[in-house]
């Protein structure tokens, strides 16, 4: 299997589109369903969150010194998307806004991917070569192993109080 890391993140970013497609046509009353797939988006997006910031972002930023602003709005737009999160955990599916936060978290993080995989990677892709992006490939999924996947868990968390705090 391709260890190549944007290969790797376009796998996951399919797996989360999925269960926006699927969230968006499970229809006005299916809330326990609704619920079950927020729970699954919460997960993968937790753990893709923390591999890209654990380590795709710091290496691009390392390595690719001129990519360094896309690198930061990117920590920002995972910052609005955890807020998000943090708020939907603790939302019952029947409540009121359950339904409007989470399309709010879709267009946010469906907006994210998008500049990921038109403007970002391609980008990457050019100043990194294949054997560094194999490299950071394997290292992701090495992080993935020891990922939260659950927003409450502390790493997740500490990510969140990091990027309030500092
Ligand atoms: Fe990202
Ligand atoms: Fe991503």
């Amino acid at each position: 299997m391709s260890t190549d890391a944007i290969v790797l993140l376009k796998n996951d970013h399919k797996e989360i589109l999925r269960t926006f497609r699927d969230f968006e046509s499970a229809g006005e009353n299916a809330t326990k369903r609704k619920g079950q797939l927020v729970e699954k988006m919460i997960e993968l997006l937790t753990v893709h969150t923390y591999i890209e910031n654990e380590v795709m972002y710091p290496r691009v930023r390392e390595l690719l010194p001129d990519l360094e602003d896309d690198v930061l709005e990117s920590y920002e737009e995972h910052h609005v998307a955890d807020v998000l999160v943090m708020e939907l955990v603790g939302m019952k599916p029947d409540a009121e806004r359950f339904d409007a936060k989470t399309m709010v978290l879709i267009e946010n993080v469906r907006h994210h991917i998008e500049e990921e995989e038109e403007e970002w990677f391609p980008q990457v892709r050019e100043g990194l070569g294949r054997k560094t992006l194999q490299e950071i490939g394997a290292e992701m999924e090495k992080a993935r192993r020891k990922a939260p996947r659950k927003p409450s868990q502390p790493s997740a968390l500490k990510k969140t109080v990091d990027a309030v705090v500092s």
